[in-house]
């Protein structure tokens, strides 16, 4: 053939795929989300086989080998015991509970590591929602964005370096920059859950804090899987109010997303692979029927490729040790 034009002569070798690769992963560019157990003991969580919740001094081990893996963020879920969980969520704001704790021993053993907390009531309230259920079912906005403030509050006292709202009330961004700010908490970060959608894929998570809604679902705040213009709305108000870092999820259904705030936003973006995407690649894994280390590092590459700056990813640690030792 007379072809002059051969895309296959940048892809001959490693070294000329290695020289037009548009893309690369970096362990500076994962959060790995880490559960607590509340308890002396590390549990291990039957809903996402291979993931623990720590004990304080199991998380300070898994942080302290993840930190060494070049992992340099991590976000923390606390598993809330039944007798503290209550309608108005009282424990989200104990200065002592099990997130401020976390924080403090944490920054403690390793200063150097970004501390993510999630500002959300769903492992604290009773009824198993982000917000404050009325006696009607309706989730309380207002009210819930105040008790949001005092969360975060809460955690930036016990010096968490990012405060990342999942609730998808509205206002909360705006209301918790100024309370942060009024505090003198200026430097306190806040990465927002810009896009959360409603999704199948949270399934295996609320397992494993036990938070799981009582009743109805998720539909009136978290954004219906079929719109896309919606994000890009949610994402102009987030930016508005002072969000440092916006993120959509979950993450590998959600490209399109990704890549429309991308162009949208010059604020960085930041994606969730969620627990069930996690033991989608985990359990065909497990059955033979995929290769899990290229089909974890395609699936992170096609997150970062969409337009993802940082992951959040329950495989932080395997692709870290992956990516420094190939
Ligand atoms: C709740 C929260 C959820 C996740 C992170 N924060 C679950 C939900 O909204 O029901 C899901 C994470 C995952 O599935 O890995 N505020």
């Amino acid at each position: 053939m007379n072809l002059p034009i051969r895309p296959r002569r940048n892809r001959q070798s490693p070294a000329l795929r290695g020289l037009v690769r548009e893309t690369r992963l970096h362990p500076e560019q994962f959060i790995y989300p880490l559960f607590l157990s509340g308890s002396s003991a590390d549990e291990p969580i039957a809903s996402m086989p291979g993931c623990q919740r720590w004990s304080l001094d199991g998380l300070v081990s898994e942080a302290t080998a993840a930190f060494a893996e070049g992992i340099r963020s991590v976000v923390l879920f606390p598993r809330i015991d039944d007798t503290l969980k209550t309608p108005r969520a009282e424990e989200a704001i104990n200065p002592d509970g099990l997130i401020p704790t976390a924080i403090r021993t944490l920054k403690h053993a390793l200063p150097d590591l970004a501390v993510i907390t999630d500002i959300a009531l769903d492992p604290y309230n009773s009824d198993g929602h982000d917000g404050l259920v009325a006696p009607n079912g309706t989730i309380l906005n207002d009210e819930t964005v105040a008790i949001l403030c005092n969360q975060a509050l809460t955690h930036a006292r016990a010096g968490a370096d990012v405060v990342s709202p999942s609730d998808m009330m509205d206002g909360r961004v705006g209301a918790i920059r100024s309370a942060l700010d009024s505090h003198g908490f200026t430097s306190t970060a806040i990465l927002s859950y810009t896009a959360k959608y409603a999704s199948a894929c949270y399934g295996p998570f609320r397992g494993a804090l036990d938070s799981a809604p009582r009743a109805g679902d998720k539909k009136t705040y978290q954004m219906d899987p079929a719109n896309a213009r919606e994000a890009l709305r949610e994402a102009a108000l987030d930016e508005a109010e002072g969000a440092d870092i916006l993120m959509v999820k979950p993450a590998g259904p959600y490209l399109d997303i990704i890549h429309a705030l991308r162009a949208a936003t010059p604020l960085p973006i930041a994606a969730y692979q969620v627990s069930g995407e996690y033991l989608m690649i985990r359990s065909a894994a497990a059955a033979g029927w995929l290769d899990e280390k290229k089909m974890i590092l395609e699936s992170l590459t096609g997150i970062h490729r969409a337009g993802a700056d940082m992951i959040l990813t329950y495989f932080a640690r395997q692709a870290a040790r992956w990516l420094l030792n190939d």
